[in-house]
Order: structure tokens, then C-alpha cells, then sequence
């Protein structure tokens, strides 16, 4: 094997490797999508832990000042895979006191280089707006090389 071919085997081997371990779990309902990716980023599960999970499903009549309440088939199919695929260790799994992955410690320790300035720009707005500077966000996916954060 000649040596470019090698080195493209090894990065496109790192490339299958980085997006599988990053990406959403498999068995992800089309409801998640429709249902609670419509205002805003389809939060992986892995960035709330259960509890944070089965609160936020549980009170969708009052999620975070609007109501998201979704039919109950709907719903228990949703509940379960964010649950099932939530955080269970680590930083992420921390218990986050108002069910916000932005209001964790490990959240603002990973955007510590992120000013004041940045988070207010319009096409960002909310720390909530994850797809905004990780364009590949929906779908799991928040490597390094992936963030770009907008210049307006
Ligand atoms: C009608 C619009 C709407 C729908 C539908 C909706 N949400 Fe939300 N959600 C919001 C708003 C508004 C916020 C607060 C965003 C902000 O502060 O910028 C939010 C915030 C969140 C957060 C916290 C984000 C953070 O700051 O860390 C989570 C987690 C979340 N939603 C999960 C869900 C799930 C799961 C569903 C589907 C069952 C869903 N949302 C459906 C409007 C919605
Ligand atoms: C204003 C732009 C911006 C927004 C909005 C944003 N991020 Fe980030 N994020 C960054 C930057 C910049 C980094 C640091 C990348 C680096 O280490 O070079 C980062 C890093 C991360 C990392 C660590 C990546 C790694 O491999 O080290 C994760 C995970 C992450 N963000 C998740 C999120 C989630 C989840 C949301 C939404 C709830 C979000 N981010 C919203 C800009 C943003």
C-alpha cells in the first residue's frame, strides 16, 4: 500500500470513528425531529441525564415559557429513547436544577472562549441555539471541527 493511501484510509477511519461515537443514538423516533426539533436544535440525548429528561417530557404544557405538549403516543415514544440515551456518567450527567444543558458547568467550561459579545450576535441570540455555530448539532455531532461561530 503506498503511503497516500494509508494516511487516506487512517483519516477516513478517523472521520467513521469521530461521527459514530458523536452522533445520535440509533432507534431515534421521526417524532423527535417533528415535534421538538421545530423551535429549535434536536438536543442529543446524551447532554441531560434521566431525571432532567423525565422532567422536561413530563411538563411540555410549560417548557420554558411556551407550551410544546405533544399526544401521548407520541410522547411515551419520545420519552423513552431520551431516557434510555441519556447521560449516566461524567460531567454531562450532572442534575441540571432548571433542565438546561447551558446552564451546566461543563457546558460553560467547553464555551469559556466564547464572549459576551458572540452570544448576543443576531444569528445566534440563545447559548440554546446550538446550530448556529455547530452546523452538523442535529445531528449529534459537535466536534472541534465542526464550529464556526457566525461573524454577525
Ligand atoms: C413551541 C416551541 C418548542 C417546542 C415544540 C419544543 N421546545 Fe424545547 N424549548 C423551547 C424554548 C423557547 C426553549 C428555551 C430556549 C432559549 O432559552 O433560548 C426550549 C428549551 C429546551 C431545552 C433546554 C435548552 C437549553 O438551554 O439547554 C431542552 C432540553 C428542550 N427545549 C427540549 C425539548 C424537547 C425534548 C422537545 C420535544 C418534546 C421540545 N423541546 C420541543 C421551545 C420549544
Ligand atoms: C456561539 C456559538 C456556539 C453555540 C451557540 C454553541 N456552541 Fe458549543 N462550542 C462552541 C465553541 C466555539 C466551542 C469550542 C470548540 C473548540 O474547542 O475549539 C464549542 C464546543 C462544544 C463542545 C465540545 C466539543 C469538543 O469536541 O470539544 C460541545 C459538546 C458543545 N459545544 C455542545 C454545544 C451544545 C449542546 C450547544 C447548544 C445547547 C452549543 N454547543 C452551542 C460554540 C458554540
Amino acid at each position: 500500500m503506498s503511503k497516500i493511501s494509508k494516511f487516506s484510509l487512517v483519516v477516513i477511519c478517523g472521520l467513521i470513528s469521530s461521527s459514530t461515537f458523536a452522533a445520535m443514538p440509533k432507534g431515534m423516533p421521526e417524532s423527535y425531529t417533528t415535534e421538538c426539533a421545530s423551535c429549535h436544535t434536536a438536543y442529543a440525548p446524551r447532554f441531560l441525564n434521566q431525571q432532567n429528561w423525565q422532567n422536561i417530557t413530563a411538563t411540555l404544557d410549560k417548557h420554558f415559557g411556551t407550551d410544546a405538549s405533544i399526544d401521548a403516543k407520541t410522547l411515551d415514544e419520545i420519552s423513552k429513547w431520551l431516557v434510555k440515551n441519556a447521560a449516566t456518567k461524567g460531567r454531562s450527567a450532572e442534575y441540571s436544577p432548571d433542565n438546561r444543558i447551558t446552564s451546566k458547568s461543563w457546558f460553560k467550561s467547553e464555551h469559556d472562549e466564547v464572549s459576551a459579545e458572540e452570544w448576543k450576535r443576531p444569528s445566534i441570540k440563545s447559548p440554546s441555539n446550538c446550530m448556529a455555530c455547530h452546523a452538523q448539532a442535529n445531528a449529534g455531532i459537535f466536534d472541534e471541527d465542526s464550529v464556526r461561530i457566525p461573524k454577525k
